[in-house]
């Protein structure tokens, strides 16, 4: 059994989205996770994940270990103590490819969980619905992040554009009009555990200005939202440019994320922001689409280790 999932990128609300304000983030379809479960006349369930140099067997993985988490995890809601017998062979074997960059803030390990939990669900012949999915995604996310939002696993789940708020409904919507942004990654693990602890310490010693600050961020998700569902997008620039600010303020940008957004705002970024954890991970830049191969490229000039060109729809 086969399944995909999507990488992410957050467009507004990253950090306060951690203490209950909105946040918007997309589906990134050019860069994937897919697994593929099968059985295995071997017996054991043997995981090969070539993107992280992994190839071994579950029961040598640490207790801790994400991949070793999630199936466990599907067995333990399908109320399996065991694959086997399952199907025709004695064991399993999961192929992990994954095209999306690991801890660059582009939602690598969601996506391996969703993928990994909908494959090996179907093959168990127990498909789970998008919300067991995400609720069993969310509990690995809490496992390896300390204190996760739980928005990289949903939008990863739903593969939809979301409006995001913790423990709300979630609510994806409708993009009024297509637009494109180009995402520059820094190739800097993006440190999310450090830079969500600093907003914290930050927080704690000055209440009132942080949280004014988050009061900011969630106006502009906000209106961020109404842009893109009444087919304004060009309006999201302006946004992109404010909202990082208020992440600058945070102390969650870093020089090369600066950087590659003022590159990005030469270059004719209509504006541009980092996207996700900070202090390491990518950014992103709103683009008229024929200027979208020259911010990638001057993205690149400034020290980008790659440029994505997507387009939300
Ligand atoms: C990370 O992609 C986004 C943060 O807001 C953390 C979270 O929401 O869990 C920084």
């Amino acid at each position: 059994m086969k399944a995909s999932a999507p990488g992410k990128v957050i467009l507004f609300g990253e950090h306060a989205v951690v203490y209950s304000r909105p946040a918007i983030a997309v589906p990134v379809t050019q860069i994937h996770v897919d697994v593929e479960v099968l059985d295995s006349p071997r017996k054991g369930i043997w995981i090969q994940a070539p993107s992280i140099d992994l190839r071994a067997e579950l029961d040598s993985l640490p207790d801790d270990h994400p991949i070793g988490s999630a199936i466990l995890k599907v067995f333990s809601t399908l109320r399996l103590s065991s694959p086997l017998g399952s199907g025709q062979g004695e064991g399993l074997e999961i192929s992990i490819a994954s095209t999306i960059p690991v801890a660059a803030g582009l939602g690598s390990g969601a996506a391996v969980s969703v993928a990994l939990i909908r494959a090996l669900a179907s093959h168990l012949s127990s498909p789970l619905s998008d919300e067991q999915v995400n609720s069993l995604a969310f509990e690995i996310e809490k496992f390896h992040h300390g204190t996760p939002s739980g928005i990289d696993n949903t939008v990863i789940t739903y593969a939809k554009p979301v409006y995001f708020m913790k423990d709300k409904p979630i609510e994806t919507f409708k993009v009024g009009k297509p637009f494109t942004i180009v995402i520059g990654d820094t190739g800097i693990p993006a440190p999310t555990k450090e830079s969500v602890g600093a907003v914290r310490r930050l927080r704690m010693r000055d209440q009132y200005a942080i949280e004014d600050i988050f009061n900011e961020i969630a106006q502009i998700a906000l209106i961020g939202r109404r842009s893109i569902e009444s087919g304004k997008p060009e309006l999201l620039g302006e946004l992109m440019d404010q909202n990082h600010e208020y992440l600058q303020a945070l102390t969650v940008s870093s020089p090369e994320l600066d950087t590659l957004v003022e590159a990005a705002r030469k270059a004719g970024a209509l504006g541009a922001k980092l996207s996700g954890g900070g202090r390491g991970g990518n950014m992103i830049a709103l683009v008229d689409q024929p200027k979208a191969e020259s911010v990638a490229g001057a993205l690149i000039a400034a020290g980008a280790k790659r440029a994505i060109i997507t387009e939300i729809k």
